[in-house]
Parts: structure tokens; sequence; C-alpha cells
């Protein structure tokens, strides 16, 4: 079977990494765009060079150009500024809602049926900018914001009782910013609720944690924000989808209706598939989550209000 044809926009700290993981991963032939002039082609080199040692034999080239991604499977979009220290997501709006437009503009034209997965911030803002540029139908088309989140209230539980992550299964809703919603409740470890495990008041602290854990990096880094856990977060999303593993990650999709929200991208439990978001999960919240999930859609419907106005 031919490796799938995957695209990543923008070839800076998330989209080269994502790139390196795709390729080394085999999970797809590989094309880094961005607009700096032979930076991408010289990233993509570099990745190629390291299979022989790796041994991987997805291809990956840079370009300048959109006509080299014709026909891709998938999209990914990392284009755009990334934060500085003092920057919240949100400050990042209008700017990045310029880029994002133009690269799906191009997208459109040169890859019509791909699934498109957004990255760029604020997140869920830039997947409504995505889909009101595209108009591609809402299972092709999702935001990257869950599975990174999810990744971080893992490790910090991990690291609180000393147990190996793959024991753990995190559950975060809602938006990718400060009103994000990690669920105590319905998060396991060895199927056990972390409720029994951890006493609340620690855990209120990993839940804090984990809604500044992009501002954790962003300061400690100062020159931009994270991209490691980011870009793995983005391959196991490509993974599910090539190969059909019909994985239930958290990623910002089209609610029309689901939890009450109508219109909007935001986190929720999704059916991960080669048709890409195959089936959204509405499952049962108490009042404590429903309204943490309310405020979050709201925080997501004010970005979206000020991107009809720029757009
Ligand atoms: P970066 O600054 O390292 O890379 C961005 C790249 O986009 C640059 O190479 C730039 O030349 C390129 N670019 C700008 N305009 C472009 C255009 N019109 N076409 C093609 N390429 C263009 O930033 P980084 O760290 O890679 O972050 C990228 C974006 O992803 C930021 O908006 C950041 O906030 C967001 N992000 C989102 C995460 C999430 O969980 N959704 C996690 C991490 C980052
Ligand atoms: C993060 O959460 C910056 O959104 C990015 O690390």
């Amino acid at each position: 079977m031919a490796r799938k044809k995957i695209a990543v926009v923008g070839a800076g700290n998330v989209g080269a990494t994502t790139a390196q993981r795709l390729a080394e991963k085999e999970i797809g032939d590989v094309i880094l765009v961005d607009i700096i002039q032979d930076m991408p082609q010289g990233k993509a080199l570099d990745i190629l060079e390291s299979a022989p040692v790796y041994g991987y034999d997805s291809k990956i080239i840079g370009t300048n150009e959109y006509e080299e991604t014709r026909n891709s499977d998938i999209v990914v979009v990392t284009s755009g500024v990334a934060r500085k220290p003092g920057m919240s997501r949100d400050d990042l709006l209008k700017i990045n809602a310029g880029i994002v437009k133009g690269v799906v503009e191009n997208i459109v034209k040169t890859s019509p049926n791909a699934i498109l997965i957004v990255v760029s911030n604020p997140l869920d803002a830039m997947t409504y900018v995505a889909h009101k540029i595209s108009r591609f139908p809402k299972n092709r088309i999702m935001g990257m914001a869950g599975v990174l989140d999810a990744a971080r209230f893992s490790t910090f539980i991990a690291m609180d009782l000393n147990v190996s992550v793959e024991n753990i299964h995190a559950f975060v809703l809602g938006g990718h910013g400060d009103t994000m919603v990690p669920s105590t409740r319905y998060t396991t470890v060895a199927g056990v609720s972390v409720e029994e495990l951890i006493p609340k008041s620690r855990l209120e602290a990993i839940v804090k944690r984990t809604r500044e854990g992009g501002a954790e990096i962003v300061n400690l880094l100062k020159t931009g924000s994270a991209f490691y856990a980011p870009s793995a977060a983005v391959a196991e999303m490509a993974k599910s989808i090539v190969k059909d593993k019909k994985k239930i990650l958290p990623c910002a999709a089209l609610c029309e209706g689901e939890y009450g929200i109508n219109g909007l991208f935001v986190g929720v439990p999704v059916k991960l598939g080669e048709r890409g978001i195959e089936q959204v999960f509405e499952i049962k919240l108490n009042n404590e989550e429903s309204a943490a999930l309310k405020r979050s859609a709201e925080a997501v419907k004010t970005l979206c209000d000020q991107v009809d106005k720029l757009l």
C-alpha cells in the first residue's frame, strides 16, 4: 500500500518536529511547507538524512510552494506566531487568523479532499477560521489540543503517584486555554478513578498545572512555546487516521448541539479513523463539569466573534 501524503504547513518548532515524528514512525510521506526560502528544504533534507540511521523509508521534502502538496491526504497547519512570555494564546488571534486564512485558501485549491488538523493558536478559533474558509465537512477538520492537554495531565499524575504513564487515561474537555476542563472524575489510573488515589488538594494543584501547562513551558523557554509534546500529539492523531485505528481522543471538533454547544470548535472526545472524525461522544457530565464546559465554550465564542469581525 502506498504511504499516505501528509503536508505540514509551517516548518518552525512544531511543524518541523511533527514532520520528523511522522517520518520516523512511517505514518506517511511528508511535505514541509514554509514561507521562508530554503528553510523547509534544509530541515526536510536534514530529517531525510537521518533515515538510514533510524531505518525508515518515509520520504520527506521541503518547499515554499503548495503545488508539491497537491492531493495530500492530511494537512497539518502549524503556521503562525507562537507565544512569548507574558502573552496569552488569545494575543495571537489577529495575526494568526490572517496567516491561517491564507494557508487554508491554498490548501483548498490543492488538496480539496484532505483531512485538516489545525495547530496554530488560539487553537479553537483558528480551527473555526480554517472551517470558515474551507467549508470542509466537519469530519475532515479538527484542532489539536486535547491530546496535548491530556498528555500533560497524565504526566503530572504519573509524577505524583510514581506510576507508569501508560496506566493513565486522562480526560480533558473544552477549549485550549485557561478555561480548559480537565475532568478528574473520568480520569483513571489502571481503571480506577484518580479521585480515589490522589487527595483533593493535590489533585486541584495538578489540574491547575495542566491548565497552565503551556505557559509553564513558555516561561522556561523564553523565546517560544512547547513543541515536543505538541508534535507528539499531532502524530498520534495522524496515526489514528492513517491506520484507521478509531482511537478515542480529545480533539477540537465542530459541535452542532453536542453538550449544548452550537457552531463552535471545542475539545470533545471523538473517534478518529480513516474518515477523520467518525463520531463525537457525548458523555454525561455533572453540573459542575457542565458549567465549566459552558464557560470554556463561551470563551471560545468570544474569540470566534472577533474572527467574524476580522474575516
Ligand atoms: P514557530 O515560530 O517556530 O513556527 C511557525 C512557522 O510558521 C515559522 O517557520 C513561520 O515562518 C511559518 N509561517 C508563518 N506564516 C506562514 C505562512 N503564511 N505560510 C507558511 N508558513 C508560515 O512556531 P511554533 O512553535 O512552531 O508554533 C506554531 C503555532 O502553533 C503557534 O501559533 C503556536 O501558538 C501553536 N501551538 C499550538 C499548540 C496547540 O496545542 N494547539 C501547541 C504548540 C504550539
Ligand atoms: C501549548 O499549550 C502553546 O498552546 C501551546 O503549549
